[in-house]
């Protein structure tokens, strides 16, 4: 049964359904609690619990969260759970899992799960057909698809092994292939790989142009992804893409030399592109949600199908752990409920991922569209708005870079910015003593943001620094730190395959957790696409010869803009 988004407010009788997030005694509760414990320092929670840290920490797998260093005592978690209740946590992981319609917008399922399904498990259906005769046969053609290419025997127009994947794709279709293969990538060049992998996303023409510059058209081999195959960005490179091929080798190479992923099969062959070559991508597979899909051809192609398969059961186990453990002991659950409960009672407007693993600088990107373009809203799934913050903006960059960009803001900034800071225990480089140093520089940022400096720690580390007396008055304000910043330290045994999947798979499922408290549809996006409108029109306006009655629906900046592009292009050559 498809839940609704009301909180529920137990009664003798049962749970009934209330009318608002904000009116619902488990938010009032937390409101109230809040309120009581604003002053508490975790500094303090720290000291007066040194069991904190077991208490405040779970484990799945090689994969372990350590929240202990957040603004939370056992009671804030207590309330917040009791949140997860009030909204039917329960109810709409049943239903997702049930392949219920839960995108209400579009009415349609979120099977994602399904994808990571392993092959000899139960049926899973979504909207009540079983979806998993598509997932296998998916799994074979792509195991094929990736051991032909990988092996040579995928061969060009002219009968050359393929060196080189162009993917050419944006958001969704785009960030989680690149991102995994950037992970997972060998280290050591001696290593076996597969072909060269370019990512093109931008339909900035210097991107695909600088990629094309450097590769050979008779071992070249495109996937064009896109759900919808209308995304105009992915489109235009794509026939870029086809030009550049057609004109060296002829139009009969487009078979050898293109692949598509998508859920529109009559514009892919309207494109050119033969059904063999054609992976189908379903509508309960959401772009955001789909690198478990076709969509991770290059990573199979890249790293090779076993690899892929690893990544998908590491999905897998998280998800049976969302589904089985109970929620106070569930990763994505008590994950979702710290993230509301520095948004919503801290006022924290940011959250910012810090991968301390270089292979990981994709992720802050990753998860800044899992996040933002899931529950950017305003609105809940009845139409009502949101009275309370929801998506965080989502920002980051692998330690320790970013400690030397904008760490500055995180530990003295007005604004309070929670904090995700992922780090592999094992490396997989043998280099010196780089990885001691890096976890180092990890353990310590969580630490400061904690604890921050008292002034007689600041005046004791100046004493020991040797700052002379008449510089310290000056210095000493800008040397105390307030500390009590709340921050998430999730540790991996290694980023293998198998905890990447656990690790992508967390976080799909803090974001559903948030969205269902926060009484919100994850899985549309209908923000994207007013702008999306305003740029084909545009892009018609910006013609030498359109007719200027179009453009006076626009205001006068975006008028005075278009009318000095125009003039400007009139005089390039
Ligand atoms: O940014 C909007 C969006 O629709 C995303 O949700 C999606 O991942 C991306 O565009 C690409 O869409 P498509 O796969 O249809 O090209």
């Amino acid at each position: 049964m498809l839940g609704s988004h009301t909180y529920l407010e137990f009664q003798p009788t049962g749970y009934l359904h209330m009318a608002s997030l904000q009116s619902s005694p488990a938010w009032k509760a937390l409101k109230a609690h809040h309120k009581k414990y604003a002053g508490l320092h975790m500094r303090d929670l720290f000291d007066a619990d040194e069991n904190r840290f077991e208490d405040f920490s779970l484990c799945r797998g090689g994969l372990f969260l350590d929240y202990s260093k957040n603004r939370v005592t056992k009671e804030t978690m207590s309330l917040l759970i009791d949140l997860a209740k009030a909204a039917d946590v329960e109810g709409w992981r049943r239903d997702m899992v049930a392949g219920e319609p839960i995108n209400t917008t579009e009415d349609r399922a979120a099977l994602h799960v399904a994808l990571r399904n392993p092959l000899d498990h139960a049926p899973m259906q979504a909207m009540g057909e079983d979806v998993m005769p598509d997932v296998r046969a998916l799994r074979i053609k792509m195991r094929g698809t990736a051991d032909a290419i990988r092996s040579g025997a995928w061969t060009g127009a002219t009968g050359s092994a393929i060196a080189a994947i162009v993917h050419i794709g944006t958001g969704g279709s785009h960030l989680g292939p690149e991102m995994v293969t950037q992970s997972l990538a060998p280290v050591h060049q001696s290593a076996p790989g597969g072909p060269a992998m370019h990512f093109i996303s931008n339909v900035d023409g210097v991107q695909i142009t600088t990629a094309l510059d450097g590769l050979t058209p008779e071992t070249t081999l495109f996937i064009v992804a896109s759900k919808t195959f209308t995304t105009e960005e992915t489109i235009t490179n794509a026939r870029t893409a086809k030009a550049w091929l057609v004109d060296a080798l002829g139009s009969d190479a487009v078979a050898n030399h293109f692949i598509a992923v998508s859920g529109n099969t009559q514009a892919v062959a309207d494109f050119g592109i033969p059904p063999d070559n054609t992976f189908d991508l379903w509508d309960w597979v959401g772009g955001r949600y789909s690198v478990w899909s076709a969509i991770g051809l290059p990573i199979a192609i890249a790293l090779g199908m076993d690899v892929f398969e690893e990544f998908l059961a590491g999905a897998h186990d998280m998800d049976r752990h969302f589904q089985d453990a109970p929620l106070d002991a569930n990763m994505p659950v008590i994950l979702g409920l710290i993230g509301v409960w520095n948004t919503d009672f801290l006022g924290s407007p940011a959250l910012a991922i810090l991968p301390y693993d270089e292979g990981l600088r994709g992720l802050p990107d990753y998860l800044r569209q899992l996040e933002m373009e899931s529950n950017g809203k305003a609105l809940d799934t009845k139409g009502r708005p949101v009275e309370v913050g929801t998506a965080p903006v989502i920002f980051g960059d692998p330690g320790t870079r970013g400690q030397h960009a904008f760490y500055q803001a995180l530990h003295q900034g007005r604004q309070l910015i929670a904090c995700d800071f992922i780090a592999p225990m094992e490396s997989r480089h043998t280099t010196g003593s780089h990885h001691d140093r890096l976890l180092a520089n990890f353990l310590a940022q969580t630490e400061a943001l904690m604890k921050g400096r008292t002034e007689a720690e600041a005046v004791a580390a100046m004493e020991d620094q040797g700052v002379a007396s008449a510089e310290m008055k000056g210095q000493l304000p800008h040397r105390i730190f307030e500390g009590n910043r709340p921050s998430n330290s999730i540790v991996a045994d290694k980023f293998d395959a198998f905890t990447l999947g656990q690790l992508i798979a967390l976080y799909e499922h803090k974001v559903f957790v948030q969205a269902v408290v926060w009484g919100i549809n994850p899985f549309d996006q209908w923000g994207v696409e007013w702008g999306k409108e305003l740029a084909a029109q545009i892009l018609f306006e910006m013609e030498p010869d359109s007719y200027e009655a179009f453009s006076q629906e626009h205001c006068s900046s975006t008028l005075g803009l278009i009318a000095r592009l125009k003039a400007h292009k009139a005089k390039t050559p």
